[in-house]
């Protein structure tokens, strides 16, 4: 049985509202025709939350809200930060964690996105695990040790159940905002070697069953070779989720390899 592809958009740290506003009533009025078979789940900046999940929540809405990030603690005296219960509260289905830019510039440990996946969990969200290598790993060989390294203290330590509600997105620090795409190859065997580590502890049904995406550099003209792997269940987009066209040609893609699986 075949599986249908997700498209996240990732907007960063990206749009004014009325910016916002635009590109997602563009993105809606662009699905409108299509009997979409991919899941799309747009993840604006928390403040714009609501012009989503507006959206989102129309009976006939053609894709889910999201966010990017999300207090790894409970409510409470955090100044600044936003809880889980707060995005349950709102109706965000899904939210990314670990992303290699939170890792990078705001000190994410693999502990803490632990934390904050099992926040997103309680609230019966979908947490999106963002795993990946630095250029230095990959050149000298280190990927897959690297990337082992980040699921083992991560999804390893969720339960089965919590695991069968988990996304992974395969995002190669190299490639993301660079213009760089993986190959196609290097797409299909990193996200093969990360579907069978979860095969390894879950189990073969879980293994399948699992979302992994891949991100980074992802755009119009190489999402369906990337797509088309057997192990790429879809896309994480970052910069060409900005765009509603090339967005839109995006999602083509993956219903056209969702269709050719
Ligand atoms: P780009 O698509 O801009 O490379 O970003 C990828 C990404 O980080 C999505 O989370």
């Amino acid at each position: 049985m075949s599986k249908s592809k997700i498209v996240i958009g990732n907007w960063k740290m990206n749009k004014s509202f009325d910016e916002a506003e635009d590109l997602i009533t563009t993105i809606e009025e662009s699905l409108a025709d299509y009997q979409l078979e991919t899941e799309v789940v747009l993840c604006p900046p928390a403040i714009y939350a609501e012009l989503v999940t507006d959206h989102a929540s129309l009976e006939d809405s053609r894709f889910y809200a999201g966010l990017q990030n999300v207090s790894e603690y409970d409510n409470g005296a955090y100044t600044g930060e936003v809880s889980a219960s707060m995005l349950a509260s709102m109706d965000v289905d899904f939210c990314i964690v670990g992303h290699s830019e939170r890792r990078k510039y705001f000190g994410e440990t693999d502990t803490v996105v632990l934390k904050k996946m099992r926040q997103l969990l309680d609230q019966q969200l979908i947490p999106v695990m963002c795993c990946g290598e630095i250029l230095e790993d990959r050149k000298s060989g280190r990927h897959q040790d690297v990337v082992k390294a980040q699921i083992e203290a991560t999804l390893y330590e969720l339960t089965p159940e919590q695991m069968e509600r988990t996304m992974v997105a395969y995002e190669p620090v190299w490639a993301i905002g660079t213009g760089e795409t993986a190959t196609p190859a290097q797409a299909q065997e990193m996200l093969a070697f990360i579907r069978s580590l979860i095969e390894k502890k879950f189990g073969t049904e879980v293994a399948y069953n699992t979302y992994i995406l891949y991100g980074g550099s992802c755009n119009a003209a190489n999402a369906l070779s990337i797509f088309s792997q057997p192990d790429v269940d879809g896309g994480l987009i970052g910069g060409a989720s900005l765009k509603a066209d090339e967005f839109i040609k995006i999602i083509e893609a993956a219903e056209t390899a969702g269709k050719d699986n």
